[in-house]
């Protein structure tokens, strides 16, 4: 055996304790119910988010910017500074960086894994033999699952053009696209737009590798000045850390639903009650 044969052996998945053969297990609860419901919603979500921010507007053209709402998925608008080709959606210059941070995610590689390729199907929940061939995230493609860290530097781009995104959102600009009632308001939009946002922040905010930028290499918090407010940052970051699943799942709902609100304002299907100042 070469060295490189040994090596790629060494680096295959170990055989683990559960029960072997596919979906064996000694697990009597329904185990299948939250993989089997976690991935519909994820697929559901992605499917939609990735056909309305890259095809889309693409072949129809359809508004995604509407009465000072600008869609998340295409925020920063670089349609306004870019002569874009028709062919090419603008939200596709944008959400390579959401869809690459929420791939790599740590939390949405076990749903995904776990429903895409049933490795493993459920905790203590046999797996299929040729999974034995795989050899973790040591090989392409999932060793891009390591690109984590740095796609969760990217995402606090537009995560800041979102905050910004609630001015227009709450003062509706004199002449912006479609916009009817410019001034000040408080509309069913806005207030979707400002959830969205928080929630999306408390996804990027307790994120398990900004917790180990933040507290991880430390041998002592209490040495330095430095360190104690580190330490400080790394409690509050573990305190959103614990539901970090629930910030996952409610910013993916919320992102799904600010689009198609804009959508369906933009297609004039229904209209924004608002509270204008
Ligand atoms: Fe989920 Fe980083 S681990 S966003």
């Amino acid at each position: 055996m070469t060295a490189q044969a040994a090596v790629l052996r060494a680096l295959r998945k170990p055989r683990g304790t559960a029960a072997q053969g596919f979906v064996a297990t000694s697990r009597r609860d329904r185990w299948a119910i939250y993989p089997i419901i976690q991935g519909v919603v994820f697929t559901l979500c992605a499917s939609y988010l990735t056909f309305s921010g890259v095809v889309w507007n693409a072949i129809w053209h359809t508004p995604y910017d509407v009465n000072g709402y600008l869609s998340p998925l295409f925020s920063p608008d670089l349609s306004r500074n870019l002569d874009l080709p028709p062919w090419l959606s603008p939200g596709l210059l944008i959400l390579w960086i959401p869809i690459g941070f929420r791939a790599t995610c740590y939390y949405y590689r076990k749903a995904y894994y776990r429903f895409y390729f049933a490795d493993p199907p459920g905790c203590a929940v046999g797996e299929p033999k040729i999974h034995r061939r795989f050899a973790l995230e040591n090989a392409l493609p999932f060793i891009l699952q390591n690109l984590h860290r740095y796609m969760l530097y990217l995402a606090f781009i537009p995560l800041t053009f979102l905050w910004l995104d609630l001015v227009p959102a709450f003062i509706a600009p004199e002449g912006g696209h479609g916009v009817v009632d410019a001034g000040p308001r408080v509309g069913l939009g806005g207030l979707l737009f400002l959830v969205n946002v928080i929630l999306l922040t408390g996804y990027s905010l307790s994120c398990h590798s900004l917790r180990h930028i933040v507290g991880g290499k430390v041998d002592c918090f209490s040495c330095t000045r430095v360190r104690r407010v580190r330490y400080t940052l790394w409690q509050r970051l573990t305190d959103l850390n614990r539901n970090h699943m629930w910030w996952a799942w409610a910013s993916l709902i919320t992102v799904t639903l600010a689009d198609v609100y804009v959508r369906l304002l933009a297609a004039g299907v229904i209209t924004d009650p608002a509270i204008h100042f």
